[in-house]
């Protein structure tokens, strides 16, 4: 389903599927380059893009209302940990943080940023395959640092092969079955989390994900509903 065109260095995957939308490209175009000289993260964060990671967008007009766009992230991150653990051995441990980051070991190898323009979602994945940058205010790796062995177009090419069987998933059983995938790659129940919220620290136990695909947190007795935020574990 998908029409990927590869550039060797680019601003932004995500900025180039906007401009390729404007020329009239529509779903499944695939956006990959072997570097990015603006690559950008969540909350506006540089996102580190030297050659050697993959770096890649994709356009989707799904026949899903925009309102329910945003559960593509977890669709999105749970092909890229499924990804992760193909290329990983067995021992390691990729595990999904809430919303869409993917960790091995509690290090971060991969992010995801997903941008929504009239009907069209944009979803934009960065994936550590042979570099783990440093110096980014978290602990990072890689597949290679990891002890797995991969090339990044054979990363991509499982990804897109994973994206593809989990969003079929998605619009014929609906967000049900991605949030109960999710949750089966992510903390246990219970697990104590800490969660910045726009300055605000809150600590309590995992309860779970909302139908909509809210944290839910229990704090003596008191649950609370986390839409935006960082987690960390406490
Ligand atoms: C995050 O902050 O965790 C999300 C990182 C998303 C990075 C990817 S790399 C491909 C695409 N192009 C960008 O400029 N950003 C996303």
């Amino acid at each position: 389903m998908f029409d990927v065109r590869h550039y060797e260095t680019i601003d932004s995957t995500n900025d180039e599927i906007r401009r390729l939308m404007a020329a009239g490209a529509g779903h499944g175009t695939v956006v990959h380059a072997d570097e990015q000289t603006a690559g950008r993260g969540r909350l506006s964060r540089v996102w580190v893009s030297r050659p050697g990671n993959l770096y890649m967008s994709i356009l989707l007009q799904p026949d899903v209302p925009v309102a329910r766009r945003s559960e593509l992230s977890f669709v999105a991150a749970i092909a890229v940990a499924d990804t992760v653990r193909a290329l990983l051995p067995k021992q390691a441990r990729a595990m999904l943080k809430w919303p869409n980051d993917v960790l091995v070991d509690g290090a971060k190898i991969a992010g995801i940023l997903l941008e929504q323009i009239g009907d069209a979602t944009i979803i934009g994945i960065g994936l550590d395959v042979l570099h783990a940058p440093s110096d980014v205010g978290y602990k990072t790796t890689s597949i290679a640092a990891s002890g797995g062995i991969a090339t990044v177009d054979g990363a991509r090419d499982i990804l897109l092969a994973r994206l593809e069987q989990h969003l079929q998933s998605w619009q014929q059983d609906g967000f049900a079955v991605i949030r109960e995938a999710w949750l089966d790659r992510s903390y246990p129940i219970g697990a104590r989390l800490r969660i910045s919220v726009q300055g605000a620290t809150f600590e309590g136990d995992f309860a779970g994900l909302d139908p909509d695909g809210a944290l839910l947190l229990d704090d003596h007795g008191e649950r609370r509903r986390i839409v935006a935020g960082d987690v960390g574990a406490a």
